[in-house]
């Protein structure tokens, strides 16, 4: 009998009010109906950290784990090690860099994702981002919920986004999805930063262009959005020195993943005011901790720029649905022998598929 593990996070009362929330423990991404129907064993539970966890427990012999970026099973390679029956680990969102990519490929254990699924969903939150961190949106409505009202402490962080120079570090799905949709803010440039040439006339009909250096890219940039996987090659690559690149008081969002930056040099950079603003909502680890420095780094000018929210993004009711989908036909295809979507995978038969370095497709 195959065994399905799913790591999720637990929806509590929030789930039974709203059924939409498929992406918790209590709706399982809707596998209950399907594991009942085709026989298969299924595991669901949030608890995965530390030995004693039902993660630590069911990974020994489950046969596929699906889990989400939101609150993931991180699968180490410890953990693969242990895993004897492992043959697939579905991601039910986009980023897998959860699981060990190398030892996946050592033990020819396919990682699949739900790719496309939440970028819209994402896109649209960068672009809410930018715009709560540029008009200083956080201390204003602060000061409404607190009972107070001075426009003078607020308005003198308080900016236009028409005329500043905006730009992408990574232009895939996310990162194109958020140019088109500052085209109509009439920024005074729109720029990316991506290892890949937009293709076609992609770039023009967003009137973006490319900087191929990070140095100067960096340093062209009132609003930095980070929108690429975190991978060997980006991991960090946010920290002191690159912070240094930044022009002062710049804006940076990052909805792509937590690890991406150095979680001090970032918090640092916004108390020292060379950050005028840090959003987004991803983490690392997730949960975060209750002392995580980006909870409570503000920048002393404004008293904010702080737009950061727990990693809910690409978890909008809409997209849960999209990668419940997602994740049941990934799950479908591997019982059934059918080949997987090639933009799904990450890694299969031993070996990366282009996505898991990035490549646009
Ligand atoms: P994608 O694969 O379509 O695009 C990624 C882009 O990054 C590619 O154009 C690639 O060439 C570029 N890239 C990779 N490494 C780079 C490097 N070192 N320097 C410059 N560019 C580089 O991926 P998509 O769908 O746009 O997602 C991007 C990331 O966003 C995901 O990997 C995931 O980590 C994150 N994400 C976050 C979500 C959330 O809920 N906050 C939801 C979905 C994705």
């Amino acid at each position: 009998m195959v065994k399905v593990l799913a790591i999720l996070y637990d929806g509590g009362r929030h789930a039974q009010e709203q059924p939409l929330l498929l992406g918790t423990t209590e709706n399982a991404l809707g596998l209950r109906p399907y594991c009942e129907k085709h026989g298969i064993e299924l595991v669901v539970t949030s608890d995965k950290e530390g030995p004693n966890s039902e993660f630590a427990k069911h990974i020994v012999d489950a046969d596929v784990l699906i889990t989400t970026p939101f609150h993931p099973g991180y699968l180490t390679r410890e953990y693969i090690e242990k895993a004897k029956n492992l043959k697939v680990a579905i991601t039910a969102g986009v980023g897998s860099d959860h699981v060990d990519l190398n030892a996946a490929n050592e033990k020819k254990i396919t990682v699949a994702e739900v790719t496309g699924s939440n970028v819209v969903s994402v896109a649209e939150h960068v672009v809410m981002t930018i715009l709560l961190l540029v008009r200083n949106y956080g201390p204003a409505h602060e000061q409404i919920v607190s009972g107070g009202w001075e426009v003078a402490a607020v308005a003198k962080a308080a900016w236009d986004l028409e005329g500043k120079v905006v730009g992408t570090l990574g232009a895939g799905r996310i990162g194109y999805r958020v140019l088109q949709r500052l085209k109509p803010f009439d920024c005074k440039e729109l720029l990316y930063y991506d290892y890949a040439e937009l293709p076609g006339d992609a770039a023009q009909q967003v009137g973006a262009r490319r900087v191929e250096d990070l140095k100067e890219f960096l340093g062209q940039c009132d609003v930095v959005t980070l929108n690429c996987p975190l991978h060997e090659g980006t991991k960090g690559i946010i920290n002191k020195e690159t912070l240094s690149y930044f022009k002062k008081g710049a804006w940076l969002v990052n909805t792509a993943r937590g690890a991406l930056c150095v979680e001090q040099d970032v918090a640092d950079a916004l108390n020292s005011g060379q950050l005028a603003g840090y959003g987004g909502d991803v983490w690392y680890p997730q949960p975060a901790p209750a002392n995580h420095p980006w909870r409570k780094a503000l920048n002393p000018f404004s008293g904010g720029g702080n737009g950061m929210t727990p990693h809910y993004s690409g978890t909008t009711l809409d997209a849960q649905k999209r990668y419940a989908d997602g994740a049941i036909k990934i799950l479908d295809n591997w019982r059934n022998g059918k080949p997987q979507t090639p933009s799904d995978l990450i890694v299969e038969n031993g070996e990366y598929a282009t996505k898991a370095y990035g490549q646009r497709k």
